[in-house]
């Protein structure tokens, strides 16, 4: 495994015709990361995995200062998933001092998160360009934990003629439907437990589909239904189509296949999101 932290060395990496598969992460490394890591593994010959916790997608008030970080494991996991080089920059690296560029992003960066955590998007497309840059992937893979960002990369790649493929890789889960996430060390076992009712609304809203309702406002309301007495503050729970358009709003389903339960809630003091086709296969 080698460990790269300046931009010089990652450029300069050898590849000759090795397709490389990139895998951008913050790092505290889980088996939903694992998982894309063993996907890029399957899908290339050279593997990087890039571990940068971006100061630039997070917003003031929000978790940069303690979101938790641990190296030694991160190679650990990285390794074992197939990995060949970790590119592990400093902030200090990819924005140096004199820094001043920006990407505006609209389209399916507007909504939900978009709406919610202004900057954030802007902040990962700008990231994720220059990371495509650094390392000049054939493929890079994300995961639909983050349907939002999947969208909005998929954008990037097409609006501004990358070069490479985007991967999207389907939302790992604890035994209880809770997402993995990082941000799931903040929580107590039995907290993660209670925060597993967050997957069950989803469950609840495909059901309801599934029982014959085709009204987007019942759908919802039978995901909304489960979160009404859990301890939580919902932020949204929207069902959206491809465009990710309210479908509430229109009042139209549309094709249920392209139909997804969007989710943001915040619970024992973490803001934790999740999401799911409306017709699961
Ligand atoms: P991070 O939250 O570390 O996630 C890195 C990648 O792992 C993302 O593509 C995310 O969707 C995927 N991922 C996270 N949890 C997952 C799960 N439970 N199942 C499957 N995939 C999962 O997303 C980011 O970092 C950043 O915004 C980044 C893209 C690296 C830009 O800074």
């Amino acid at each position: 495994m080698y460990l790269i932290t300046s931009t010089r060395e990652i450029k300069a990496l050898p590849r000759g015709h090795r397709r490389v598969g990139l895998v951008p992460t913050m790092g505290y490394l889980h088996d939903g990361h694992a998982s894309l890591i063993r996907r890029a593994r399957a899908e290339n010959d050279l593997v990087v995995v890039s571990v940068f916790v971006n100061p630039m997608q997070f917003g003031p008030s929000e978790d940069l200062a303690r979101y938790p970080r641990d190296l030694e494991r991160d190679t650990r996991i990285a390794e074992a998933a197939g990995a060949e080089v970790l590119f592990v920059p400093d902030a200090t690296e990819m924005y140096p001092a004199g820094f001043a560029s920006r990407l505006e992003v609209a389209g399916p960066a507007l909504p939900l998160e978009g709406a919610r955590r202004p900057g954030h998007f802007a902040g990962v497309a700008t990231v994720v360009a220059k990371l495509f840059h650094l390392v000049r992937p054939n493929r890079a893979y994300f995961g639909e934990k983050d349907w939002q960002q999947l969208q909005v990369v998929r954008r990037l790649v097409e609006d501004l003629n990358f070069d490479l493929e985007v991967v999207g890789c389907p939302t790992q889960r604890e035994a209880s439907g809770l997402a993995l996430s990082s941000r799931n060390t903040y929580l107590t076992e039995e907290q993660r437990q209670e925060a597993s009712v967050l997957y069950r609304s989803l469950r609840a809203a495909q059901a309801a589909y599934r029982s014959g309702e085709r009204q987007p406002q019942a759908i919802v309301a039978a995901g909304k239904a489960l979160l009404a007495a859990a301890p939580l503050e919902l932020e949204y729970l929207q069902l959206v189509g491809p465009d990710l358009e309210d479908l509430e709003q229109t009042g139209e389903l549309g094709d249920p296949r392209q139909a997804r339960l969007l989710l943001a809630a915040r619970m024992f003091g973490v803001r934790l999101i999740d999401n799911a086709p409306l017709v699961q296969e």
